[in-house]
């Protein structure tokens, strides 16, 4: 098949079968939710990570419209930050996606496509957080 001869196998396998596609509630305290996209092709990635009272993450989702690349870079991005601590989690570098996937250079924006979505996803919860930890914004 002309995919399998152009993508290496495990870009395949997270295109064909995508990891922990969906949606988090993204009122939810505990959900930080990061949306991104790329200006080299208009394609867009939401990815959302659910996480626990020790500051780890316990679910990822994501939701990707774009190329074959950019969708293993998140379904791949999802399984590695799950169960990492955010501090673990935001110091993941897109040319470890790439390398990886063993993504060609014209496709290495796809996978910076991954770890933009990630940052912003810790950002939003952190973000959400201390705008909580504020008594004037609980509504006292
Ligand atoms: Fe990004 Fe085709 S160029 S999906
Ligand atoms: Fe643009 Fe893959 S995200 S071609």
């Amino acid at each position: 098949r002309v995919l399998a001869r152009a993508y290496h196998e495990k870009v395949i396998s997270h295109y064909e079968n995508p990891r922990n596609v969906g949606s988090l509630p993204k009122n939810d305290k505990d959900v930080g939710t990061g949306l991104v996209g790329a200006p080299a092709c208009g394609d867009v990635m939401k990815l959302q990570i659910r996480v626990d009272e020790n500051g780890v993450i316990s679910d990822v989702k994501f939701k990707t419209f774009g190329c074959g690349s950019a969708i293993a870079s998140s379904s791949y991005m999802t399984e590695r930050v799950k169960g990492l601590k955010l501090e673990d989690a935001e110091k993941i570098k897109n040319t470890e996606i790439a390398k990886e996937l063993s993504l060609p250079p014209v496709k290495l924006h796809c996978s910076m496509l991954a770890e933009d979505a990630i940052r912003s996803a810790i950002r939003d919860y952190r973000q959400k957080r201390s705008t909580m930890s504020d008594p004037k914004q609980k509504g006292f």
